[in-house]
């Protein structure tokens, strides 16, 4: 299974404030929606909570929380980045999206295959941040630019970048099926996962 973060960044590495996103770009949120489509959508509880706590339709929405009772319908919700990947791949999907926010991020970048990434051309006072990375660490499959316009407040970019071999893009379906339902991470998973 191929692991997948998508993301929108400003300039100064800035996602959020307040538990909110800095910006209303419908683009960027067309984007989101094409590329995460009927996959697996994987987050940290307060990303789901800044989305009302709405589960995305159309999507498997994965919650990642420390809390052993929280619940909420129509929502898979795990105690680690780890038990989420394995959910998606014990449900065989080709490809699962990471979708935040930054302490979400922070822990799946070394995963990450592909970034689905959008470049918002502004320095915007922020609260939570995208990790340092390594840009050059991946190569750039997509890059579409975008000047702003009556809809859109900011120049942005959307850009698809593919790791150059650093992570492993597979975890088998055998793999995640013995990690979920028996607690039980053959070597290949957790060279993966760690
Ligand atoms: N620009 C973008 O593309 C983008 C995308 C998504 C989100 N955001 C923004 O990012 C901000 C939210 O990000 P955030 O960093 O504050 O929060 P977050 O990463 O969405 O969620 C953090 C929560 O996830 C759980 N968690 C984190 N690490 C865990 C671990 N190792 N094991 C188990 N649970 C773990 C904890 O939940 P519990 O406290 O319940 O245990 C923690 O409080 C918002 O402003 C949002 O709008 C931006």
């Amino acid at each position: 299974m191929i692991v997948s973060l998508i993301v929108a960044i400003s300039t100064n590495n800035a996602i959020g404030k307040n538990n909110q996103l800095l910006w209303h770009l419908p683009n960027d949120m067309k984007f989101f929606k094409n590329s995460t489509w009927a996959m697996p959508v994987i987050m940290g509880r307060k990303t789901f909570e800044s989305m009302n706590s709405k589960p995305l339709n159309g999507r498997l929405n994965i919650v990642i929380t420390r809390q052993k009772d929280w619940a909420i319908e129509g929502v898979e919700v795990v105690n680690s980045l780890e038990a989420a990947l394995a959910l998606a791949a014990a449900n065989d999907y080709r490809e699962s999206f990471i979708i935040g926010g930054g302490e979400i991020y922070r822990d799946a970048l070394p995963l990450a295959h592909k970034i689905y990434l959008t470049r918002v051309d502004a320095t915007i006072d922020g609260d939570t941040f995208f990790p340092e990375w390594d840009e050059s660490q991946y190569s750039l499959t997509h890059n579409d630019y975008h000047f702003a316009d009556a809809k859109h407040q900011y120049n942005y970019c959307l850009r698809n970048l593919q790791d150059n071999g650093t992570n492993s893009p597979f975890i088998s379906f055998t793999d995640a099926f013995f990690h979920y339902w028996f607690g039980i991470t053959s070597p290949k998973l957790a060279d993966h996962l760690h």
